[in-house]
């Protein structure tokens, strides 16, 4: 199996760094050599800080897209352009996909997986939520039998960081984010994490693999941390016995599906107020399971790039497919606006 990785980042040289390190591991689980043919970025130069060779650097996604040799494209640029592109490209080519594009499958699931469909390839995406957390794969498959009655996660490390630490340092908000950016916790433009918006992106995968339906963003009711103070974690804590959290939840109640993302109060006594610090945590309940929690690192470039490399093995043994996805298998009759019920 030949794969092409478009996107030589942070998570991209994680990619590198898991091939350079477990090809024994990789060659043993799938019985064949995955071989990373070509990488492709806009900056060639820049020292990634891996091992690669010099002759496997392009800067044209083409190298990739229109080589018949590959089998497999990692799309790891983010964003909806060029990636929507590249990636339709390569289905259209007949090539499987790994992405860890939260934002584009959460607009464009629909094209996507119909176009994938239609050429017979597949779409993996396990890294788009939780980062290393093997969250997406269990909830599809592992929980298929259930009707899933609710999922709760904290699935925004930067969000998460803060708030623990105004819980125990007794910080603003403001000091925290310094400090978070200052660490590298946090983007220089903090905005879409601490707004919610990549939190409701998450959910809206969550819900498409938990639910069958796709809600788009500007459907779901979103709000961030940025108004909280001290003073109201103070409270939560000592009067209410809670920690804050920036939660996303998908709820049945009474058929209707709740969703929305919104700090939310969490007893001490829930398993969720334990997830603290940049780990995610997800809390999901099927019906014939009861509560199944995940818990682990939701960012970072091993963690990333440890669920890219595994979609790449997966696709190896089992190019066929998995279970389906998405509006396909809708389990709910309506959805509201969660700011309607909390
Ligand atoms: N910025 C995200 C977070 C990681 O802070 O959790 C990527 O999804």
């Amino acid at each position: 199996m030949n794969i092409g990785l478009i996107g030589f980042g942070t998570i991209g040289a994680g990619v590198v760094e898991i091939f350079n390190t477990n090809p024994d591991i990789i060659m043993k689980k799938t019985g064949m050599e995955l071989r990373l043919r070509r990488v492709v970025d806009l900056d060639i130069e820049t020292d990634r800080g891996v091992e690669i060779d010099p002759g496997i650097l392009s800067t044209d996604a083409d190298d990739i897209l229109e080589d018949p040799e590959i089998d497999i494209v990692i799309e790891l640029i983010g964003g909806y352009e060029p990636a929507r592109s590249f990636i339709l490209k390569a289905i259209e080519n007949g090539k499987h996909v790994v992405t860890a594009n939260k934002a584009l499958l959460a607009r464009h699931w629909d094209e996507i997986m119909d176009a994938a469909r239609e050429h017979g390839v597949r779409v993996a995406f396990e890294a788009s939520v939780g980062g290393g957390i093997p969250v997406l794969r269990a909830l599809n498959e592992s929980l298929a039998a259930n009707r899933i009655e609710s999922i709760y996660g904290i699935i925004n490390g930067t969000a998460n960081y803060i708030l623990t630490r105004m819980a125990s340092e007794g910080m603003e908000f403001d000091d925290v984010l310094r400090e978070a950016q200052r660490l590298g916790y946090a983007e220089r433009d903090p905005t879409f994490d601490i707004e919610g918006h990549d939190t409701a992106q998450k959910l809206i995968i969550l819900t498409l693999l938990g639910f069958g339906v796709h809600v788009p963003e500007d459907e779901l009711h979103v709000e961030g941390i940025s108004s909280i103070r001290r003073d109201d974690i103070e409270y939560a804590t000592a009067e209410l016995g809670c920690s804050v959290k920036l939660l996303a939840t998908a709820r049945l109640n009474d058929g209707e599906l709740e969703l929305g993302v919104t700090p939310t109060l969490v007893p001490h006594h829930h398993l969720l107020s334990s997830v603290n610090g940049v780990f995610n945590g997800i809390y999901i309940t099927g019906d014939f399971t009861g509560p199944v929690m995940f818990y682990g690192k939701g960012a970072g470039r091993r963690a990333t790039a440890s669920a890219v490399v595994a979609d790449c093995m997966d696709i190896a043994v089992n190019p066929e497919g998995s279970m389906p996805t998405g509006p396909g298998i809708r389990v709910v009759e309506s959805v509201r606006d969660f700011s309607r019920t909390s």
